[in-house]
């Protein structure tokens, strides 16, 4: 790609992911892998220790970033949360209002903007403000993500992440050695690694937008701007598996979660002897004092 325009630095780059979400959201909402219809008959599709480490909802504002076509955050509604979705994917926007009707959902507000740009559509504060799995690879500067979280979140509030780790996302994931070799930026950097993919994360069919952009940022980054941001870090805890199969070597271990009415849910580890390597995904609480 080449540079974009003075003064608007990311826009270009943007502006293809955004495309590229576009083109995806039907393609996800008809695939196995999202389970859509799983969702309507009721299944849950926030994972078991989303649902545990964020607990009771129920009664309380929840803002959604890259809510992607809503059903993650329609689970939170029917967990009792009252919902605020963002995204700024129009055409995600306009699945998860379709999809907050289609369930009878009728409090629940979807907006289309970048996240950056939140605080000039969301004029409202929330106790808790929540992102899931695939969303701060999207966004070139943590602090000014963390800035806006922050900002977003009423005094006593918190933000909970579910994240892949920046540890597995600087791994080589090609590798038919089965080695875990370091091939990508663990630190944030400041032009982004440019990808090229005909299918997303599910089945589905080819794609006309090929092209993503993404950011890492280390742990260590990440923390470090939620607490400039003002927060107060709760927990962080890394996991050792992980959500999609991140790496071709790695074995399916979610039996559990399928048998307990979770919909679209798999679970990957690293093969047995293997498990304590590296972490896969991390969660993080952190509160904005009352
Ligand atoms: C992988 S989805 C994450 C949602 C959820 N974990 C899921 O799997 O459904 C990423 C979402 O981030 C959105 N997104 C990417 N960059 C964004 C940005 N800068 N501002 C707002 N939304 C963004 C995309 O449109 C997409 O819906």
């Amino acid at each position: 790609m080449s540079a974009p325009p003075a003064g608007d630095e990311n826009a270009a780059y943007f502006a293809a992911n955004r495309a590229r979400w576009d083109e995806a959201v039907p393609i996800h909402a008809a695939s196995e892998g999202y389970d859509l219809a799983g969702f309507l008959r009721g299944e849950k599709t926030l994972y078991p220790v989303e649902i545990e480490e964020v607990g009771d909802v129920g009664g309380k504002s929840l803002l959604h970033l890259q809510c992607h076509f809503g059903m993650d955050t329609l689970n939170w509604a029917r967990l009792g949360a009252r919902v605020t979705g963002l995204d700024f994917s129009g055409a995600a926007v306009a699945r998860a209002r379709e999809l907050a009707a289609e369930i009878g959902v009728e409090d629940a507000t979807f907006v289309q903007a970048n996240v950056y740009d939140a605080l000039a559509v969301i004029h409202t504060r929330f106790d808790v403000v929540y992102t899931g799995i695939g969303a701060l690879c999207w966004i070139p500067d943590v602090q000014r993500w963390a800035n806006v979280v922050s900002s977003l979140l009423k005094p006593g509030g918190f933000l909970y992440v579910y994240e892949g780790h920046p540890m597995l996302w600087a791994l080589d994931s090609e590798r038919a050695d089965k080695l875990m070799v370091v091939g990508h930026p663990y630190f944030e950097t400041e032009r982004p690694s440019e990808w090229a993919g005909e299918t997303t994360y599910v089945d589905g069919p080819p794609l006309e937008n090929q092209k993503s952009f993404e950011w890492n940022h280390g742990l260590g980054e990440i923390v470090t701007a939620l607490i400039d941001a003002g927060l107060r870090l709760d927990f962080l805890h890394e996991h050792r598996e992980v959500a999609w199969q991140a790496l071709p070597w790695m074995v399916r271990t979610d039996g559990a979660t399928a048998a307990r009415g979770y919909a679209r849910r798999t679970a990957w580890q690293l093969p047995p002897g293997e498990r304590d390597l590296c972490p896969l995904m991390y969660s993080l609480k952190a509160s904005k004092p009352a």
